[in-house]
């Protein structure tokens, strides 16, 4: 059977053969050439190579972590580089399942895995994702890692994972509605997410935050919490790292750490609130909200310190691990001074400008992880906009 797949794939001009990692891969020669990937005959994206590398060093250190026999399953696997990648570059991980609904995208997989010599390590399925998790609920046949990759949004999926997760076991999660996260359309965002979406500057971590929040709700429904490990987005996409953790203790801290960012467009203050405020504390004028979504840390100190020092990284992404760690306890959301000085009529200041000037106030400040342009502080919008104003003087 093999064979004949090996065959159908290695005498087909369509395919070609490229190398991401240490992992060779056979992927459509489309998935190449054209500018968006197309889905047919199946879908591989090689601009996602930074994702599939974070994901594979956090799969690692995470399996190392747990030690004992990991299973990780990629439930929209694709032409599996991620799951073959994770069966050839993670010798933490044991057995990796590859499911997809296109059965020519796991043939992919397949002939992938067998010119690796992982071939044995793991094991393929044709199936709606939810259908292949569903079947792996049951307390023996669970995993221990589960990535959900579709196209657009993960919420049909976030039911079904929870349940095909072990204790103390991770969950990645890809999610490409960006529109719909980031504030264009809040209403879709309260439907899909259970939380509303706001068009601020951060509005990429406020979308980390509802997908967060989504996973929280499915969780706590069955008396599992969540633990964010890890989150980063870029403009297509944004995707969190989570591990659960059984019990009702733990979906009740869950619970507390769910609420509301309160945004003023008047004087861009921010604040994070477990309800709803009317009004701004600094200028009176009516607040906007994003939320339910979740409102502590998105990256896990600990873990992160662990992953950098057990775990050769990438140059790559040990830079955007650092600058994770660096702000893991800082207050949630960020400044762009673009914006301020926008709408203040007043030059833009340098970054590393702004950020010395709120230090010397005695605030913390902080390049964001999430947007380059992005400060994240401890400081309120008053000072930033004070900042902003004299640094303008000597410009
Ligand atoms: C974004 S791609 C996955 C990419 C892959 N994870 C990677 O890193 O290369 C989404 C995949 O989901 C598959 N798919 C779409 N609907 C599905 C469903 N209901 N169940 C399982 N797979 C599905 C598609 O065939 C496609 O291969
Ligand atoms: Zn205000």
């Amino acid at each position: 059977m093999l064979n004949e797949v090996e065959k159908r794939l290695s005498f087909n001009e369509q395919v070609i053969k490229i190398v991401e990692g240490k992992t060779a891969l056979l992927v459509p020669k489309a998935s190449i050439e054209s500018n968006i990937p197309p889905k047919i005959p199946a879908f591989y994206n090689p601009q996602a190579k930074l994702n599939r590398d974070l994901s594979i060093f956090i799969y690692r250190a995470i399996a190392k972590k747990l030690s004992r026999h990991v299973r990780m399953a990629d439930s929209l696997a694709g032409v599996g580089a991620r799951g073959v990648r994770v069966a050839v570059e993670a010798p933490e991980i044991n057995e990796v399942f590859m499911n997809d609904l296109n059965p020519i995208a796991i043939d992919y997989a397949k002939a992938s895995a067998k010119i690796n010599g992982v071939y044995d390590k793991c094991s393929f399925f044709v199936m709606d994702a939810c259908h292949f998790l569903i079947k792996h609920s049951s307390s023996k046949d669970r995993f221990d890692i589960v990535d959900v990759d579709p196209f657009g949004s993960p919420v049909p999926y976030l039911d079904c994972v929870i349940r095909a997760v072990k204790d103390k076991g991770l969950i990645s999660i890809t999610a490409t509605d960006t529109a719909v996260l980031c504030g264009i359309y809040p209403e879709v965002s309260a439907r899909k997410y259970f939380g509303y979406s706001l068009n601020t500057e951060y509005c990429h971590e406020i979308g980390i935050r509802l997908l967060l929040g989504a996973l929280a709700y499915s969780a706590m429904r069955l008396d599992i919490g969540i633990l964010p490990l890890f989150s980063h987005s870029t403009k297509h996409y944004i995707r969190v790292y989570a591990t659960i953790a059984l019990g009702a203790r733990n979906a009740n801290k869950t619970r507390d750490s769910l609420g509301y960012i309160l945004h003023c467009f008047n004087c861009f203050n921010r604040k994070v609130s477990s309800f709803i405020e009317k009004n701004c504390d600094e200028c009176s004028a009516t607040l906007r909200f994003a939320g339910p979504l979740w409102i502590k840390g998105i990256h896990d100190k600990d873990f992160l310190s662990y992953l950098i020092n057990n775990i050769e990284l990438t140059k790559e992404c040990k830079k955007m691990i650092i600058n994770s760690l660096n702000e893991s306890d800082m207050p949630p959301t960020y400044y762009i001074p673009d914006k301020i000085a926008d709408k203040l009529q007043l030059k833009v200041p340098r970054s590393i400008d702004i950020i010395g000037a709120i230090k010397d106030k005695g605030y913390r400040a902080i390049r964001s992880s999430i947007n380059a342009k992005g400060i994240k502080t401890d400081a309120p919008s008053s000072i930033i906009i004070e900042i902003i104003k004299e640094l303008n003087k000597s410009m």
